[in-house]
């Protein structure tokens, strides 16, 4: 098979991906398309951009939405430690191993003749110019020909740039044209103007209200970046698309309320983040992890993740600060005598913006200005809801809405 590999942060991902994708598999080099989000890669690594699994997700949505044949999304650069170079993820993903269970796990039919395979390096023309500066291009070169894409009203010396390339590494160069709109991820967030950006990817960015004040994380340190995006990248090997999502939601919410009711917004974000980094570990483990953090206080199954989680963030991720620590051990039940960095977590699990179950509008209102409030209303809300199902609170909660007042 020939398979074309296109890299890109795709942040977000928009119709001249899209466009880039098509027109690569119309050019006739090429049978199928591998589409590989970045997890790290060498240039800005912690700033301004989104944590990897939101624009791996955001992709896969996308193709499938868009119905895009031939196209798949691959999450190869999880299982790489480091900065994720060109060099090293195709060494990786040209193995024989990893290819062919990639295209088995993808559904690619093939016959036995076929697994034979000739990777390309999708990319756009304008990059050809720099490509021996990347690092180890002789190595890409051995692994992939590079496919050009020229790009409408281009004016770099396509001819100039590959002929150098052939003459210095020695290796190939193809050069397709390019069907399709001119536009770019930056110019995209700068101006707020999503609409080239594919409706799947819209939509996905709707529901998790992406790029907008609560994501830009102003005031955030450098180092609790680096942390939200390293356990970002963590938490993928251990939570499903769906959870982690609304684990990461939590932690921009999070962050965001801090600065609304001024508690440490590096500590909120990181909490939030992790909140539920082991709800999806087999029980007994949950069992175990939950002891070593709480003792005998939590034994209920749907409680366990919380103290479980606090010791899994400190002792898989390294978060040993107690206040983040209770922070995620008490976001189910709460507590008497919360901090302000826990009503902050408790809140926002519940009321991130991919939260449907109910009109959460009035209880999203109340916690941009009242705290208190806001919590008295979800307390109520789950109140209601151990009533209608015939359970017990738990004496921790009942503990909270005292203090509320309730
Ligand atoms: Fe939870
Ligand atoms: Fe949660």
């Amino acid at each position: 098979m020939r398979i074309g590999v296109y890299g890109g942060s795709f942040d977000p991902v928009h119709n001249g991906h899209i466009a880039m994708i098509r027109s690569a598999l119309k050019s006739g080099f090429i049978d199928c398309v591998i589409v590989i989000p970045s997890v790290r890669n060498s240039f800005k690594l912690y700033t301004n951009k989104l944590p990897a699994p939101y624009r791996f997700y955001m992709m896969k949505e996308t193709v499938e939405g868009l119905g895009l044949k031939n196209c798949y999304v691959s999450d190869i650069e999880y299982s790489i430690e480091g900065v994720s170079y060109t060099a090293v993820v195709l060494e990786k993903l040209t193995s024989d191993a990893y290819i062919r269970d990639f295209l088995t796990d993808n559904g690619v039919k093939r016959k036995k003749a076929e697994e034979h395979h000739e990777f390309f390096w999708i990319m756009g023309s304008d990059t050809l110019g720099t490509f021996e500066t990347w690092y180890k291009p002789g190595e890409i070169l051995n692994y992939a020909t590079l496919l050009a894409a020229v790009r409408p009203g281009d004016t770099t010396d396509v001819d100039k740039a590959s002929s150098s390339i052939r003459k210095n590494l020695g290796g190939r160069v193809e050069i397709f044209r390019l069907d399709g709109v001119e536009c770019s991820s930056s110019e995209i967030t700068t101006s707020g103007d999503f609409s080239k950006v594919p409706d799947p990817a819209r939509e996905f960015i709707k529901l998790h209200a992406l790029y907008t004040e609560n994501t830009k994380l102003a005031g955030v340190s450098e180092d609790a970046l680096k942390q939200f995006y390293d356990s970002s990248v963590w938490m993928y090997h251990y939570l499903g698309a769906k959870r982690l999502l609304h684990t990461l939601n939590v932690g921009y919410l999070s962050a965001h309320l801090a600065d609304v009711f001024g508690c440490d917004k590096d500590k909120a974000l990181i909490a939030g983040a992790l909140h539920d980094c082991a709800k999806e570990l087999p029980l007994e483990k949950q069992t175990e992890l939950a002891r070593e953090y709480a003792g005998s206080l939590f034994t209920e199954k749907k409680l366990l993740h919380s103290p479980a989680g606090a010791s899994f963030a400190s002792e898989q991720f390294g978060i040993k600060d107690k206040e983040i620590l209770d922070a995620i051990c008490y976001h189910t039940t709460g507590r008497g005598n919360m901090s302000i960095l826990e009503k902050v977590v408790y809140l926002a699990d519940k009321i991130e913006p991919s939260r449907t179950y109910t009109d959460l509008t009035p209880i999203r209102e109340a916690a941009e200005k009242d705290l208190e409030s806001a919590m008295r209303m979800t307390a109520s809300a789950v109140r209601d809801k151990f009533v209608s199902q015939g359970r017990d609170i738990h004496p921790m909660t009942l503990l909270m809405m005292k203090d509320l007042g309730m």
